[in-house]
């Protein structure tokens, strides 16, 4: 994972936030690459879910809503992990299920843990705890420590003016069920998308951008008829698109995802069903995503929080319901983290290591290198420059790069996970005879006319 965390910065991939202050833990800067690179997977899951679907449409609510909206979908109440205190240095840490049968008890009191699995501690936090042997209660029995971040919205300084940052995107979209149902010709079943931040003051981020205190989620509420054999088909459907997505759109390795089927005390109190997705990431096999099926659970606490109805009406049976829903929910982050720990890849070139991010077109933050052979011939540049404009004009991302010898040239795409070089040599300018295009992942090279560039990229890009 060091070596992820070292090549996300060194490339410009991921900085500490707040870095010349010593870094902000739970926060996180994308630099250049990383900017580009979640750009990409956002507008990929927005292209794939939403523009191309004739069932979804978009949302962008705001960050900040009526805080009444969090008491109603039970957060201010219930969004909280276990936390426990270490009575001597103060340290906090959550403590996940496993905590619950802890290993020594004295009296009522949970005095020593001795897996790391048990509290979510690390090797050098854990030699920080006093051990049992000294006889002393060192960590506190667990207590429940809400995760919602709290502001003020206007100049009280009372309670009133208490509200807060978003844990979930989700709520944003219950509560403008009607709003766009009202607005637009959908009618069940239906989903609304909405991408964008939410903030949770995690007790222990850990895992670099694995668990943040503030992160992007991408989520679909998909609205579906009531009914106990309704939901399963469609949750189904859900996670097949879910997975097929993650593959094919996004382009991760296989072999590095897999399910995991929520058990009922594993369940979120307003879940009837939860399937994660699992990624196999250099610090274990941990949650992606997750495809729940919520029930009616939220507009139902709507509809009482609020006093308006959130019904449907259904005009061909002439029913009224609240709908259950499917929520595909995604974390940005946490995708472009496996996005990067599954295109990580290295091989051998000419007898030379080489490391490179095997990176899928569609999403990767540049797209193609464009090299003229020589730096000092103008009558390459100008066919390069000219190449380099003209792609970017049609916005794709792209770089030009003229510095060094070719081999080192591509060498640098590679790093970045750059597809495509594209080389202009003397044959292009006095035979015209086309440009070079190298493949990044098997380094070959093939010769095409240089006005066929761009239906090249667009075919290996877009699909
Ligand atoms: N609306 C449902 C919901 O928010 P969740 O399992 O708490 O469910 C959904 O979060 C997804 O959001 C997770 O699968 C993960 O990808 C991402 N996520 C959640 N908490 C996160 C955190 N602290 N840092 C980064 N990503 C997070």
């Amino acid at each position: 994972m060091e070596e992820i965390v070292s090549l996300c910065k060194r490339r410009g991939i991921i900085f500490p936030s707040s870095d010349i202050y010593n870094g902000y833990a739970g926060f996180f800067d994308y630099g250049p690459l990383g900017s580009e690179l979640k750009k990409n997977l956002k507008d990929v899951w927005w292209n794939h879910f939403v523009t191309q679907r004739e069932d979804v449409v978009g949302l962008d609510s705001s960050i900040i809503h009526n805080p009444t909206t969090w008491q109603s979908s039970g957060h201010l109440d219930g969004f909280s992990d276990p936390m426990v205190d270490c009575k001597e240095t103060k340290l906090r840490f959550r403590a996940d299920q496993l905590f619950y049968a802890p290993v020594i008890l004295q009296g009522s009191r949970v005095i020593s843990f001795t897996f790391k699995e048990v509290i979510d501690a690390t090797p050098e936090e854990m030699k920080l705890i006093p051990s049992p042997a000294s006889g002393k209660p060192t960590l506190t029995a667990p207590r429940d420590f809400n995760l919602m971040f709290e502001t003020r919205v206007g100049a009280a300084v009372d309670d009133s003016s208490v509200a807060y940052l978003r844990p979930e995107t989700a709520q944003g979209i219950f509560i403008n069920f009607k709003n766009v149902l009202n607005s637009s010709r959908q009618k069940i079943p239906f989903g609304i998308a909405q991408m964008g931040k939410a903030f949770r003051n995690e007790i222990t981020p850990r895992n670099f951008i694995f668990r943040s205190r503030e992160f992007e989620q991408m989520e679909v509420e998909y609205f579906i008829p009531p009914g106990d054999d309704v939901w399963e088909p469609y949750h189904q459907k859900w996670m097949d698109a879910s997975k097929d997505f993650l593959l094919n759109e996004i382009g991760l390795r296989e072999d590095l995802i897999a399910w995991d089927v929520h058990e009922g005390n594993k369940l979120a109190h307003y879940a009837r069903a939860c399937t994660d997705i699992t990624f196999k990431f250099p610090f274990g096999t941990q949650e992606l995503m997750g495809i729940a099926a919520r029930g009616n659970y939220d507009l139902t606490q709507h509809t009482e929080g609020s006093g308006k109805s959130l019904e449907y009406y259904d005009e061909e049976t002439k029913e009224k319901y609240i709908p259950h829903c499917i929520e595909p929910s995604l974390g940005v982050d946490r995708l472009l983290l496996a996005v990067i720990c599954s295109a990580y890849a290295e091989d051998e070139v000419g007898g030379e290591k080489r490391n490179f991010l095997k990176f899928a077109p569609k999403i990767a933050p540049i797209k193609a290198v464009i090299l003229p052979l020589l730096k000092n011939k103008p009558q390459l540049v100008e066919v390069a420059r000219n190449l380099f404009e003209k792609l970017q004009k049609r916005g794709y991302n792209v770089q030009y790069d003229a510095a060094g010898a070719v081999g080192r040239r591509y060498r640098r795409a590679d790093e970045v996970g750059i597809p495509f070089a594209i080389t202009i040599d003397f044959e292009t300018v006095e035979d015209d005879a086309g440009v070079t295009i190298r493949d990044r992942d098997t380094t070959e090279q093939i010769r095409i006319p240089i006005d066929d560039v761009i239906p090249y990229l667009s075919k290996a890009i877009d699909g």
